[in-house]
């Protein structure tokens, strides 16, 4: 039998969770395998890592007797929840809670929570700057996320609280690309100001997870932020113009104007985006670049990420 330790990956089928199954299935020499948790294990990205040589269990966060069996047996586990799939902070809550509960009864000995901040301790509600939604969050996707690092704290488990940034993806599949204004030029929106976002490559996020299951006991009880590289709109805009061949403008707009462009959670991208703007020293200080690379030598910055994926921007 192998001696490898198990690390139980939730969201294996996605973009964080399937990049940490990659790193260690790409890695000989890591000493962990990876066990693949999924709601659909016939699914074809599920089959897929079954076939790359993850083990594929089924479980769901919604089900804390499934999150039991999943991890028992593991040495470790890398969990999340997916605020987009539901848009409920109460949902992720009571996942995050199923997950700590099944993590701390299988004695897990090192979990690293994909977590972001609660952006009620620097905004909080009584603050009218941005709109509170649903009488409880300024930011949702983030403060349930944020709130839940007690949860694992009060369970006893031992956590990596991992502080996770902009995936540069995002301009492919989130909407958040470059667009085509009405002059037929391509602009990027974002009410960022003249302040830095600090981004990643998603892929990285699963990358730096295996060098932190690495390093052992270091990280555990510790809150790590990464991050890529920190860019300003006009920043991000002049590298899209370079690797593209063609003129992409950064168009600021306020907060406000974002908030009402009236997509599913616009109010609540429009409210994060503000939190990073008006708090850019809290919030890239959280995502020290240096750390960050040191710990995942291989972290790509937005040039090179976009060498590899500037073809599968849409540009519409
Ligand atoms: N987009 C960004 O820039 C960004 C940045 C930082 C953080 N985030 C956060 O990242 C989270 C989403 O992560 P992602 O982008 O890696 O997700 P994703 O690619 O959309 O995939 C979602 C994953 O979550 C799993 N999942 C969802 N509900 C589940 C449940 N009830 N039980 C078991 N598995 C479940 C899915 O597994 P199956 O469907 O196979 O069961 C799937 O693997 C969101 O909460 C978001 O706020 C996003």
């Amino acid at each position: 039998m192998s001696d490898k330790k198990i690390i139980a990956v939730v969201g294996a089928t996605g973009a964080q969770g399937g990049g940490l199954v990659r790193a260690i299935l790409n890695d000989a020499n890591s000493g962990f395998v990876a066990r693949a948790l999924t709601r659909k294990v016939d699914s074809d990205k599920a089959k897929e890592l079954a076939k790359l040589g993850a083990e594929v269990v089924a479980a769901d966060l919604d089900d804390v007797e499934s999150l039991k069996r999943a991890f028992a047996g593991a040495y470790g586990a890398f969990l999340l929840t997916n605020f987009w799939e539901h848009f409920s902070a109460e949902k992720e809550l009571a996942q995050a809670k199923n997950m700590a509960q099944a993590a701390k009864q299988a004695n897990l000995q090192h979990v690293i929570w994909s977590t972001l901040e609660d952006t009620r301790k620097w905004i909080p509600l009584s603050d009218n700057r941005m709109p509170t939604l649903k009488g409880k969050y300024k930011v949702e996707h983030f403060d349930a996320k944020g709130e839940a690092d007690q949860l694992f704290r009060d369970a006893g488990v031992p956590t990596t609280f991992l502080l996770t940034s902009f995936y540069w993806e995002n301009l492919i599949y989130f909407g958040a690309g470059p667009k085509k204004g009405p002059d037929g030029k391509l602009a990027l929106t974002y009410p960022m100001g003249d302040k830095k976002l600090p981004g990643i490559a998603v892929d990285d996020i699963g990358k730096s997870a295996l060098a932190i299951f690495k390093k052992g006991r270091e990280y555990i009880g510790k809150t790590l932020g990464i991050a890529g590289e920190h860019l300003t709109g006009a920043q991000m805009a002049a590298a899209l113009s370079k690797a593209l061949g063609q003129e992409v403008r950064y168009n600021d707009v306020s907060p406000d104007e974002y908030r009402k462009f009236g997509f599913p959670g616009a109010e609540d991208m429009g409210n994060m985006f503000q939190f990073k703007r008006d708090f850019e020293e809290v919030f890239c200080g959280a995502r020290n670049l240096a750390v960050a690379r040191a710990l995942n030598p291989s972290m790509q910055n937005f040039e090179k990420w976009l060498a590899s994926n500037k073809s599968r921007i849409p540009l519409t």
